[in-house]
């Protein structure tokens, strides 16, 4: 029988092993979305694949005697001990990809998350406070264009109304595709209660740069996220025939926004920042037309805010001032946003103690910041929150070629499973 099938039917035949290895749980779920031509990742939230992926999360929670839990916002937990007593000790991550993405961004973390557990029980480690695995939904945001949908609601970042709003290239919504996926939209909306009863969250994911190849070091402890958002430019020009139109005549959007790419590497170069037009849609997207409809995408990101909005703003005055010229009409919108986040001091310092000296009196570990978002991010403004990173060879991520060794992951799982036994027994 195969993953899906099993996943798909719900009580099926019980598993000979509670759970699986690390090495197994990776096995298994590696089919699940990948593209047969690419080979990369197409996990979009409420889609199929990511209703497989969810299946399996489940059937490990289960394997586990895990209690398994969705939220109003659809994010499943994996419960050990009473949800409700208090000061929970969480780990987790997300399985959802971007388009076609690599298979360690976010199910490296919900994987050892389950293989740390595991390693615990193996200890012997008494609880001293409830735990939980957590899969959020929607980290990644690929399909209705904002990241960590499933944190952000439920930190109260997103708002109810703005969540409704959300809609998909298909013009689906995001209650539709709830409702399709077979979750209520109506339920979905902050959970202070749910937060409140979490004492601390250690989101572990693999490195998306070179720092720790650099280093030499298999893992490392974040200290913070660069603030980083996401800008849609409209550029609406006339549509017309490729063939007939004369240059002159022409209201053609696809010019201003080609200057506004190279308009965006620039200011990025002189803020010491990065800025992505990485996703487009053209109307009528025809090759003998003249587009009416330019829409780019703009990823931005800066170690600090100052540096940022000059990023932003001086891509947008640049392409004010391109749209003008060629008579095109520019709409801005931004689409999300998460601020400099820091991670909490207190929580990080004991991470760095535990995989440091309590390990070896002269060892320490890497401090790294990072430019990517997660949704350690999201909760850090409600919750004391840590992550960390495990080695990424090439540093590539958001790409079918990520990846990580596997002894590197397989220390990843060690040391989660130290910070874990640190948090849990208090
Ligand atoms: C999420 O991975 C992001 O940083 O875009
Ligand atoms: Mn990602
Ligand atoms: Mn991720």
């Amino acid at each position: 029988m195969t993953h899906g099938e099993r996943a798909r039917g719900g009580g099926g035949a019980p598993r000979p092993v509670p759970g699986g290895s690390f090495h197994e749980m990776w096995r298994e779920l590696a089919p699940v979305g990948r593209h047969p031509g690419s080979g990369g990742y197409r996990r979009f939230a409420w889609t199929g694949a990511d209703s497989e992926c969810r299946a399996w999360f489940e059937e490990q929670a289960r394997a586990r005697g895990l209690v398994h839990e969705v939220d109003r916002n659809g994010n499943q937990w994996a419960w050990l001990g009473d949800p409700t007593a208090g000061d929970a000790v969480v780990t987790g991550s997300h399985l959802d990809s971007v388009p076609d993405g690599g298979a360690f961004d976010g199910p490296l973390g919900v994987v050892s998350s389950f293989a740390a557990l595991d390693e615990l029980r193996a200890r012997g480690v008494e609880f001293g406070r409830p735990f939980a695995i957590v899969n959020f939904g929607d980290e990644e945001g690929a399909r209705f264009g904002l990241a960590c949908v499933g944190s952000r609601l439920t930190a109260g970042q997103l708002t109810v109304e703005q969540a409704h709003r959300l809609t998909d290239g298909d013009g689906i919504t995001l209650p539709r595709a709830m409702e399709a996926a077979g979750y209520d939209p109506d339920a979905i909306g902050p959970d202070p209660e749910r937060l409140g009863r979490i004492g601390a969250f250690v989101e572990l994911h693999v490195e998306q740069g070179r720092t720790l190849d650099l280093s030499g070091d298999p893992v490392g402890i974040a200290s913070a996220i660069w603030p980083h958002g996401r800008w849609r430019f409209d550029f609406r020009g006339e549509a017309n025939h490729a063939g007939t139109t004369r240059l002159v005549d022409r209201r053609d959007p696809m010019l201003s926004y080609a200057e506004t790419v190279l308009a965006a590497r620039r200011e990025a170069e002189l803020a010491g920042a990065v800025a992505t037009f990485g996703k487009i849609a053209v109307e009528p997207n025809g090759v003998n037309a003249i587009p009416s409809l330019v829409r780019g995408w703009l990823d931005s990101r800066a170690a600090d805010q100052a540096s940022l909005d000059a990023v932003v703003g001086g891509v947008e005055k640049a392409a004010r001032e391109y749209a003008e010229a060629h008579g095109i009409d520019l709409d801005v919108v931004r689409e999300s946003f998460t601020p400099v986040v820091e991670f909490d001091h207190a929580l990080r310092d004991e991470l760095a103690r535990i995989l440091g000296k309590d390990r070896d009196p002269g060892l320490t570990v890497p401090v790294l910041g990072t430019g990517a978002g997660h949704d350690a991010g999201i909760l850090s403004g409600s919750i004391p929150t840590a992550m960390l990173f495990v080695r990424n060879p090439t540093g590539v991520s958001h790409s079918p070629a990520e990846y990580a060794a596997e002894d590197d992951c397989l220390a990843g799982v060690t040391a989660l499973a130290d910070v874990l036994e640190g948090l849990v027994r208090r």
